[in-house]
């Protein structure tokens, strides 16, 4: 094995990856998009969970590191999204594995949207199901899909893409999902807390907590029966320790201040500001209603050079460059929050401005 040949050719190709130094620059990379993660009360109710259950779980869920704090949670979880049952995950990374690894044997095939996460599509690897991709968010391109397949399938989608900020049509594709006697699965991990959960019936509903939620974790929602089926079957449910029951108090505290409301409104006001400043500026950013709003510079070293200077003018904007995103399609990806200012907001869409 040449580890140092591989290393040499990423770096050659400007795909070599680096762990950011945690610099003061103003972070527009977090997915921390309602604030939630240094908020008082979540810190506090943080505090209150370790000195009540120690700082971890100690156990996997089902031989003893299920606490009190972890039902509390997924009572509420499955309350807040209207769904009977939900069940805790350690990442939504391992939420997404957990799914299909439950399905296993109940699939005979698989459709994703062509800009799913990374994580859907492991899960769909990790199975043994060929990878079958429709195009995005294209409600023909799936009924096409879907006419050429038989047997039991599973149909899954992000509901806000990671990379482009974008909705998914969830009404037409559980639609047409349904209608074919298929599974529809969404992935809400960037849109849970921030946009209300669109759940169709029959559905299977994922969102992690690590994003607006400010913890760590995920969660799968639905019918009793399927998330008792899951909990049963569910690899990367099973054999994993249980996060920290401190962190599930804490994300308690985040789900009420979610259902406030006002954190979103800061952050849907700083959404419109950066859209109406953006066009103002002649900036070519994706049309976006979420937190996540793409500038596509195209070639991998364009977009690096833009972070770097917006680094060194005080901003933290990570270049996304493939496999992450579709080769010539590297990009700046803007991640807005609530606690941003619009002062933060202008300078930064100016700083890219004189970078073009
Ligand atoms: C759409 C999507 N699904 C799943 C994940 C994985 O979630 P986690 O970071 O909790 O593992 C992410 C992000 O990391 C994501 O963007």
């Amino acid at each position: 094995m040449d580890f140092s040949n591989t290393l040499t050719t990423l770096k050659q190709q400007n795909l070599y990856r680096q762990i950011a130094p945690n610099s003061s620059a103003v972070n527009f990379c977090s997915n921390d998009y309602l604030g939630l993660k240094t908020n008082p009360q979540v810190v506090e109710a943080f505090k209150s969970g370790a000195d009540k259950f120690g700082v971890g779980a100690g156990a996997s869920h089902l031989l003893g590191g299920h606490f009190p704090a972890h039902q509390a949670l997924q009572e509420a979880l499955a309350d807040y999204t209207g769904q009977q049952k939900a069940l805790l995950f350690s990442t939504g990374y391992m939420a997404n594995l957990g799914v299909f690894s439950a399905l296993k044997n109940e699939l005979d095939w698989a459709l994703q949207d062509k800009l799913n996460h990374a994580s859907l599509l492991d899960a769909n690897q990790l199975i043994g199901l060929p990878l079958q991709r429709y195009l995005h968010n294209d409600i023909y391109s799936l009924e096409q899909k879907i006419a050429k397949q038989s047997g039991s399938g599973l149909v899954a989608t992000d509901s806000v893409f990671s990379m482009d900020g974008e909705r998914a049509k969830i009404t037409d594709i559980a639609n047409i999902t349904t209608k074919s006697k298929a599974i529809f699965y969404q992935d809400d991990a960037h849109g849970f807390g921030v946009f209300e959960p669109l759940i169709p019936k029959h559905s299977i509903y994922m969102a992690t907590l690590g994003k607006a939620a400010g913890t760590m974790g995920a969660f799968v929602a639905g019918s009793a029966d399927l998330v008792d089926f899951i909990m049963q079957k569910s690899r990367p449910y099973i054999f994993t320790t249980a996060i920290a029951p401190a962190i599930c108090v804490a994300t308690l505290q985040s789900l009420e201040l979610i259902k406030q409301g006002s954190q979103q409104a800061k952050l849907f006001s700083n959404i419109e500001f950066f859209s109406q400043f953006a066009a103002e500026l002649d900036l070519p950013i994706q049309p976006s209603e979420s937190a996540i709003q793409p500038l596509i510079l195209g070639e991998n070293h364009k977009a690096l050079e833009v972070a770097k200077q917006l680094l060194a003018a005080g901003f933290y904007v990570p270049a996304i460059r493939p496999p992450t995103v579709a080769k010539g399609t590297a990009r700046l990806r803007i991640s807005l929050n609530s606690e941003h200012t619009k002062s933060q907001i202008e300078q930064l869409l100016t700083q890219i401005k004189n970078a073009l």
